[in-house]
């Protein structure tokens, strides 16, 4: 059983099955991908030291979640406690953006803080010709809801660093203002 000290940074990737939020930890954590990654099964986690100068570090831990329908109900039980969540979607698959408008950002608005921390990537930018949304209409729906932007590719690296080190930033002047209160 984990410490409750251990989870007061978690970070959880949610979105639909597929969409890569396993090949974005992989890649930010090993540095490596998988062209044949398998679905998640069973929710796990990563813990990141984050160390940014003038003595600002955070450690966060990054929850993998399964996208697969059957597995929603149980991902519930992850947000609750999150100070930060990911919502992925493929941008090549329309669908799965949809469902981040649809779906996926009301389970946010229903089970997470109201000051959680929200993010939104566009993975798989790297697949030019195959692109259904563009990284505008990813960046004003960013906007609406108030999360993070970040145009991803689990492929060839771009935007992952970016994307966890702004959300370990945001969390840092979180925690400044709270003790600042
Ligand atoms: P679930 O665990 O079922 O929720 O899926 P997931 O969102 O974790 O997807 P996963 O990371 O397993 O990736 C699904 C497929 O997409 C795999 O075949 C990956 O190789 C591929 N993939 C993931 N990220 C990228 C990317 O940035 N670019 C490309 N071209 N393929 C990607």
């Amino acid at each position: 059983m984990e410490d409750q000290n251990e989870e007061l940074n978690k970070v959880v990737l949610i979105g639909e099955s597929g969409v890569g939020k396993t090949c974005i930890i992989n890649q930010f954590i090993t540095g490596e991908f998988e062209e044949d990654s398998l679905p998640t099964l069973t929710n796990q986690f990563c813990r990141k030291q984050f160390d940014f100068p003038d003595n600002k570090s955070i450690s966060i831990d990054i929850w993998d979640t399964a996208g697969q329908e059957q597995y929603r109900s149980l991902n519930r039980l992850f947000y609750k406690n999150a100070k930060a969540v990911i919502l992925v979607y493929d941008v090549s698959n329309k669908l799965s953006f949809d469902e981040i408008k649809n779906y996926w950002y009301d389970q946010i608005k229903q089970h997470c803080d109201n000051n959680i921390i929200i993010a939104l990537a566009g993975n798989k930018c790297d697949l030019y010709e195959k692109r259904q949304i563009s990284d505008e209409e990813g960046e004003k729906y960013a906007e609406s809801i108030n999360a993070i932007f970040a145009a991803t590719s689990a492929k060839n690296a771009s935007g992952i660093n970016d994307l966890f080190e702004n959300i370990a930033l945001k969390m840092i002047d979180m925690k400044e203002q709270k003790t600042g209160e």
